[in-house]
């Protein structure tokens, strides 16, 4: 009878072992630390840069397979939900579990917008940055500050504590990249209106001039409550990673969700949006493609906004914004980058390079188009990006310092460098050798 076990014989001894596989396919990687080749050894270990294999929690937020280009959060399509909910309640879902009914919708949108305001010391503090920094530098500096505000937040293992912050910081994110975004601009500081939806809030802060009260355009918060729930989770990405592993160390979840944002930064994850706007301005017209394309086949360029650490298969985050962008040009005007875009991705598509790479268009490839449409500068991109990917952070890091299995994040590592050797005097040692070119080439 079939069993669910893996057998493994060390050759190196000739002992068999049988370890289990659980939850239809997952080995615990410490199971292998009973393989030795004498007594006093380590015991194998699994080596994974990148964490390409390794499943490092056991989750209820958000559902991908990456072959068949499916994303769900708790189990809710995300189609369903980019058509049907909005932010906030996306957020409801996934923080606590389940889409609330009227009454807990009701209180948790008051919950948060009740956290909009920032201490004038932010204020403060922000006017301290240069007038040319960027957003996204901003934000990691200023969620990092918020830990000095609210000492209360240590208190990681108190849920009220928990779910206080978690509101905080939901409410808060939105101030914060918009005083960011008027500093760039030297304009005063908007402040929250909260008769505003949570992103009609969000374009008043970033956009009001000298009108009494800004009026979003309908479609275009529409179109940012869509690419807010497209980007609110998206299970262990680098971000949020970056938010499990800080917050395995135990420091309250500002300073956790700083780092988190800083992992967001990179041109590889949320600052790919930015990449992938400046590479078609780069590209700059429709002929210059294949061009492009043979760079990217020669190993000289990436197409920035295509592949996926885990979808082999269109990104369903991306289908969904290739058409919410013809409403959004409606609006907006047609952003001009858009059908190099298409053309870009209608040639790829049919290219053995990119077929054989399974690479398909990303989030990434089309949120920028309609960001830059709606007169967002490309440094604000990964901040539009940090917002709504805040609810997914606090959803996962409260899972984290709830599940009983997690400890401090500490993996292991091969060594490889020098066996022991012993001090020389300064004075006594060699000179020069082809040792210290590979010393100065070490950072
Ligand atoms: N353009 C061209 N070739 C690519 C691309 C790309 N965008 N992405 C991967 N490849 C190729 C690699 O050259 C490599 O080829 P090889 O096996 O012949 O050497 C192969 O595909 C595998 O690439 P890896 O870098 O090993 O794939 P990985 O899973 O580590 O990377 C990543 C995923 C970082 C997203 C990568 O596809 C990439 O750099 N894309 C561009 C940046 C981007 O769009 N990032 C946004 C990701 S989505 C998000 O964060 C919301």
């Amino acid at each position: 009878m079939a069993k669910d076990t893996l057998s493994v014989t060390d050759n190196r001894t000739g002992k068999h072992y049988e370890i289990p596989i659980e939850e239809g396919g997952v080995i615990r990687a410490t199971a292998l630390r009973q393989i030795k080749a004498a007594d006093d050894d380590f015991g194998l270990m699994s080596y994974d840069p990148a964490f390409t294999n390794t499943a490092s929690c056991r989750s209820r937020i958000t559902y991908i397979d990456g072959d068949k280009g499916i994303l769900r959060y708790r189990g809710y399509p995300i189609e369903e939900l980019a058509e049907k909910s909005n932010y906030l309640e996306t957020a409801y879902l996934i923080v606590k579990g389940e889409l609330p009914d009227r009454g807990h919708y009701d209180r948790w949108e008051n919950n948060i917008k009740i956290h909009t305001m920032v201490h004038e010391n932010i204020k403060k503090f922000m006017e301290g940055y240069r007038y040319d920094a960027h957003p996204m530098g901003m934000l990691v500096g200023t969620v990092g500050a918020l830990s000095t505000f609210y000492p209360d937040a240590k208190d990681i293992h108190n849920l009220e504590s928990r779910r206080l912050q978690t509101r905080r910081l939901i409410g808060k994110i939105p101030t914060l990249a918009a005083f960011a975004y008027r500093h760039t601009k030297g304009l005063p500081y908007v402040y929250p209106d909260n008769e505003l939806s949570y992103t009609g809030n969000l374009l008043s802060m970033l956009f009001k001039m000298t009108e009494l009260r800004y009026k979003p355009n309908p479609v275009l918060e529409r179109a940012l409550e869509v690419l807010f729930i497209l980007h609110a989770d998206h299970e262990q990405n680098c971000s949020t990673n970056a938010m499990r592993s800080v917050g395995s160390s135990q420091p309250d979840p500002y300073a956790t969700a700083a780092a988190a944002i800083a992992a967001l930064y990179g041109p590889l994850h949320g600052g790919a949006n930015e990449a992938a706007i400046r590479m078609l301005m780069d590209i700059g017209s429709v002929a210059a493609i294949p061009d492009m394309i043979k760079k990217v086949k020669n190993g000289d360029r990436r197409l920035m906004g295509f592949g996926h650490r885990v979808y082999k298969n269109y990104d369903p985050r991306a289908k969904i914004l290739k058409e919410m962008a013809a409403q959004v040009f409606e609006v907006t005007g047609r952003n001009p980058l858009i059908d190099i875009a298409i053309e870009l991705e209608r040639i790829a598509l049919q290219d053995d390079y990119f077929i054989s790479h399974k690479l398909y268009p990303n989030v990434d490839f089309y949120s920028g188009i309609i960001y830059q449409a709606m007169g967002f500068p490309m440094d604000m991109f990964p901040v539009l990006f940090a917002i709504p990917r805040t609810s997914g952070w606090m959803a996962q890091w409260a899972e984290m310092v709830r599940d009983p299995e997690q400890k401090i994040a500490r993996p292991r590592q091969v060594y490889i460098g020098e066996q022991l050797r012993r001090y020389s005097p300064l004075q006594s040692r060699p000179k020069p050798t082809q040792r210290e070119d590979a010393v100065s080439e070490a950072i």
